[in-house]
């Protein structure tokens, strides 16, 4: 009798151990500022490249997680989706305007800074209800790569937040639109 119970409580306990096996791995619950700057993140999949802001001076190229690649339009993007933006610097002439090329396009000079923003279970946990843009949470960089601990991140927030439709991504409909 004591033989059998134990060889049930054994059981269960080798049932529970694989179940606990099949569940994905916890990912740790991180805050704005926490998100590393992927070193590969050229290598991957294109969002949308150069990105003309002749109004603030400057080129972005945008890249997706292969996560991020599997959205469908018209829902959210899945989670432990990342993006990365890098914010280029365009060539001026001496008057400070932007500089074309023959292409009509804006000239790359330095990168200015890295923006990264990305989402997964409870990410983002402390941040004010207002302030919330979902699991999603931001980390800003150098054009080095080093962290930019002067970013204020309520500002990241405070401009994606009316893009709740879209996922809080800007460029939402063009990019669906651009791989269509
Ligand atoms: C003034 C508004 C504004 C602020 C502030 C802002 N963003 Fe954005 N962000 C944009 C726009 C607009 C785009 C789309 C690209 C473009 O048109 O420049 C964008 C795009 C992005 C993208 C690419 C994915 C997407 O949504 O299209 C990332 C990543 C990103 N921003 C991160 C950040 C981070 C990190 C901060 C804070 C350090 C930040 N943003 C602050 C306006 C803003």
């Amino acid at each position: 009798m004591q033989k059998k119970i134990l060889g049930a409580v054994v059981a269960g306990l080798i049932i529970a151990g694989c179940s606990q096996m099949n569940a994905p791995p916890p990912v740790a619950a991180l805050a704005d500022g926490q998100l590393p700057l992927p070193a590969d993140y050229r290598t991957w999949p294109t969002f949308l490249s150069a990105v003309q802001r002749e109004d603030i001076k400057q080129i972005r190229d945008i890249y997706m997680n292969a996560q991020a690649k599997k959205a469908v339009p018209g829902n959210d993007f899945p989670q432990g989706s990342t993006f990365v933006m890098e914010n280029w610097s365009v060539r001026l002439d001496d008057a400070g305007k932007p500089i074309k090329g023959a292409d009509g396009k804006l000239v790359k000079d330095k990168l200015a800074a890295v923006f990264v923003m990305g989402k997964n279970p409870g990410w983002g946990a402390g941040v004010p209800e207002a302030q919330k843009n979902g699991d999603w949470i931001y980390s800003a960089f150098k054009g080095t790569g080093e962290l930019n601990g002067e970013a204020k991140y309520d500002t990241c927030r405070t401009c994606h937040t009316p893009f709740k439709d879209k996922d809080y991504v800007f460029r939402y409909d063009e990019h669906f639109a651009a791989v269509k």
